[in-house]
């Protein structure tokens, strides 16, 4: 199975997405709530509907940018939220993207790659992220599938993965998950090795 551009905007176009969750991931958002500079360079990744970067750019931070290898989800952002700026959203493929963040959030887009493009995703996260930027936001930690996504793992799986690039600060079990995954993500935030 080819997980390219048309496999994502199929699955857009067909309403295939259990992943979407239909609004702004209360842990992601609160993360945000705590930091006053609004100017700061954020990142989403592999972000589809993005409620999150409608919420945080509703908040105040005008610096946040949308990346999707489809075009389908970025429409529907721009469609919700008409004040977003155009040049925010970024019809790409995350691993051919260049840039310099103070943060990059994570939800469903690590479970939704091959398993074994994981150690490119931590290397490139880490080469997007600035000195003492971070990566933040929500990993399973379940099994899930093991031939069509979402791929899981552990916490024992992801910890050695990430340690290779990151410092970890936080990877532990979120505490407002939505009820329908509680219990079963981690909130993770982590930085960037000094090289
Ligand atoms: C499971 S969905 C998650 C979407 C969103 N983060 C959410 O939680 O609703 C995975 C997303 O990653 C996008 N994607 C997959 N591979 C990508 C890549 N190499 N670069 C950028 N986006 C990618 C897909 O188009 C899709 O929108």
């Amino acid at each position: 199975m080819q997980l390219n551009e048309s496999y994502w905007t199929k699955r857009y176009l067909n309403g295939e997405t259990g992943w979407d969750i239909g609004y702004a991931a209360p842990a992601i958002i609160r993360y945000f709530e705590g930091i006053d500079d609004k100017d700061v360079h954020i990142l989403i990744p592999g972000g589809g509907n993005s409620y999150e970067a409608q919420v945080l750019f509703e908040k105040g931070f005008k610096n946040v940018e949308v990346l999707d290898l489809s075009k389908k989800p970025l429409e529907n952002l721009k469609a919700r939220c008409p004040e977003f700026p155009d040049e925010n959203l970024l019809h790409s493929d995350f691993f051919e993207h260049e840039g310099s963040y103070d943060y990059i959030v994570e939800q469903t887009f690590f479970c939704a790659l091959p398993i074994k493009l994981r150690p490119i995703y931590v290397r490139k996260m880490s080469q997007l992220i600035k000195e003492g930027g971070k990566l933040v936001g929500l990993l399973f930690n379940i099994p899930l599938n093991q031939d069509q996504p979402p791929f899981g793992g552990h916490k024992s799986d992801y910890e050695p993965l990430f340690q290779t690039c990151f410092d970890i600060q936080h990877m532990k079990i979120s505490s407002n998950s939505i009820p329908q995954r509680l219990g079963n993500e981690l909130f993770i935030e982590m930085s960037p090795l000094k090289v």
